[in-house]
């Protein structure tokens, strides 16, 4: 395996380069995907939402019952060092945190050490024609998992449902899937919220309808009520996604990307929407002005 981007690996505090970076087959993160995880970015070494991220971690981990191996505080210090060391304008930030290796069982409460990994590597910016021109899309024919099976709201390691679901869209040539509830509405994309607009109003379907409750769907959420913008949580149909005038995904290195074409229906004119766009415009200012106060927060 080569690693195109400037990387490294902190695993149990200690960093490492990518090649010296391992963890033991007998891991049950890599076993039964037995683990807990979260994806953020970094600017000029001052983490985004990283206080979001931390409650989510906390939350995954809390709902399987797995002890995080560090302190948030820690597991913040780690982060921060690890990116500083690395010593790039924007990095991607991924925190693992598995039940650690053992005897070979499903039982969860057998002997074993947690183990904490972050994998900190360059960001590049996103191609811009996913911004310009919209993405298309396709509706995975495999289902998002019922909240009493592996739980959407978990992060955890478990996410060939939505593996599943990519290899679809990556088979019919398409940028990624949406997936849809046991009820046949729609959840969430495979990595990513789904947002329509109609009629000036923006919907997101809600935490219930079975999805991860992504920080940026909470940041515009927030963002929604702050400008005034008519925004809620409702349940929609694929038909009714389909008839939106605007649609668009949301995610934390993805920000906003207008979703133009799912399956063969053209949204609305073809075209990335007008509220879409200025949605995007509001969300990058508070980016800014997030990273503005998180560099002068945590004295970065
Ligand atoms: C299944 C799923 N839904 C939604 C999201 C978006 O979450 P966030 O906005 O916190 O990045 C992600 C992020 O990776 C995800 O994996």
């Amino acid at each position: 395996m080569t690693i195109k981007d400037k990387t490294l690996v902190n695993i149990n505090g200690q960093i490492l380069k990518p090649e010296q970076a391992s963890v033991s087959v007998f891991d049950r993160g890599f076993l039964y995907g037995d683990s807990v995880y979260e994806v953020t970015m970094t600017l000029d070494g001052v983490p985004f939402m990283v206080e979001d991220h931390m409650d989510r971690l906390e939350k995954s981990a809390s709902k399987i019952g797995l002890p995080l191996p560090f302190a948030r505080e820690e597991i913040v210090r780690q982060l921060i060092t690890t990116v500083k060391s690395l010593g790039v304008k924007k990095s991607y930030v991924r925190i693992v945190c598995t039940r650690g290796a053992g005897e070979i069982t499903l039982d969860p409460t057998k002997e074993q050490t947690g183990n904490f990994i972050l994998i900190c590597k360059e960001l590049h910016p996103n191609p811009s024609h996913w911004y310009d021109k919209g993405v298309w899309m396709v509706i995975a024919d495999v289902i998002k998992k019922h909240q009493r099976a592996t739980d959407p709201s978990v992060k955890s390691g478990n996410y060939l449902n939505n593996v599943m679901a990519m290899a679809e869209a990556k088979q019919a040539g398409a940028f990624d899937a949406i997936m849809l509830n046991h009820q046949g509405m729609v959840s969430e994309g495979t990595t990513s919220n789904i947002w329509i607009v109609k009629d000036g109003k923006f919907i997101t379907p809600p935490l219930d309808a079975g999805l991860l409750g992504g920080i940026t769907r909470k940041s515009l959420l927030d963002l929604g009520k702050n400008q005034n913008l008519q925004m809620s949580e409702a349940n929609f149909s694929p038909e009714e996604m389909k008839k939106a005038d605007e649609v668009f995904l949301t995610s934390t290195t993805k920000e906003i990307v207008p979703i133009v074409k799912i399956d063969d229906q053209v949204i609305g004119s073809g075209q990335p929407g007008v509220n879409t766009r200025k949605l995007h415009a509001l969300y990058q200012d508070l980016m800014v002005k997030h990273y503005k106060s998180e560099k002068s927060r945590l004295n970065i």
